[in-house]
């Protein structure tokens, strides 16, 4: 389904959106406390959704429903289109998830840590469930179960719900990620980078250009 970015610097998303293989963003409130503490929310989501394209998730920072379904609101009107509103998972979290359903905005169930807990996501109509890989392992639990569980949960039953995998620490974990079925892995930029990135690969471009610069010419 696609790979997205979880970052909110417009200015790299706008470099890594260059290369073709994203198709959307993910953000969430530590990200945007380390990387621009001092932005107004609205700009930085506008100036992301400026450098990108397809579905940018914008989480919810308030505590009561009534909150967060103002929150979400006003958040959905930046970019109908585009904004998918991240809802952190718990019982209020459903029943805000519940209403954004029947209003048929896009949503993003987040810090999920366990199958059971992305399965009623789906069945209150989320668009996107985040399993958090990192934040799992973190734990000592293995992640891969959790996420080929949910997969086969949401096909059994025809959840048209996508997962996401996030919380993503190292390149195996990407991997291992879409070995055990997540639709949508998101990861930071020097994740992305470390997918290019192979020693091997370097060395054999290196001997062939090497090798054209070096070929015998014509006298
Ligand atoms: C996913 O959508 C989250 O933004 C993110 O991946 C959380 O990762 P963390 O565990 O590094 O905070």
């Amino acid at each position: 389904m696609g790979l997205f970015i979880d970052s909110s610097d417009p200015k790299e998303i706008k470099d890594l959106f260059a290369w073709g293989v994203l198709s959307g963003v993910t953000t969430n409130p530590l990200i945007i406390a380390k990387e621009a503490p001092d932005a107004d929310l609205g700009e930085r989501i506008r100036e992301v959704i400026a450098v990108s394209w397809g579905d940018v998730s914008v989480e919810l920072t308030t505590e009561t429903e009534s909150e967060m379904l103002a929150e979400a609101l006003q958040y959905h009107a930046w970019d109908p289109a585009r904004i998918v509103i991240k809802v952190p998972f718990s019982e209020i979290g459903l029943r805000v998830l519940h209403q954004l359903t029947k209003r048929g905005i896009k949503t993003n169930v987040t810090c999920l840590m366990a199958m059971n807990q992305a399965y009623l996501s789906a069945l209150a109509g989320a668009t996107y469930v985040s399993i958090f890989s990192g934040r799992v392992r973190d734990m000592g639990y293995d992640v891969r179960p959790v996420i080929a569980g949910t997969r086969e949960i949401l096909e059994r039953e025809d959840l048209p719900a996508k997962i996401i995998v996030g919380s993503m620490r190292h390149l195996m974990d990407v991997n291992e990620a879409l070995e055990a079925g997540a639709h949508v892995p998101t990861v930071t930029p020097p994740i992305l980078r470390k997918m290019v990135w192979n020693p091997r690969t370097i060395e054999t471009i290196n001997e062939f250009n090497t090798a054209w610069r070096n070929r015998p010419k014509k006298k």
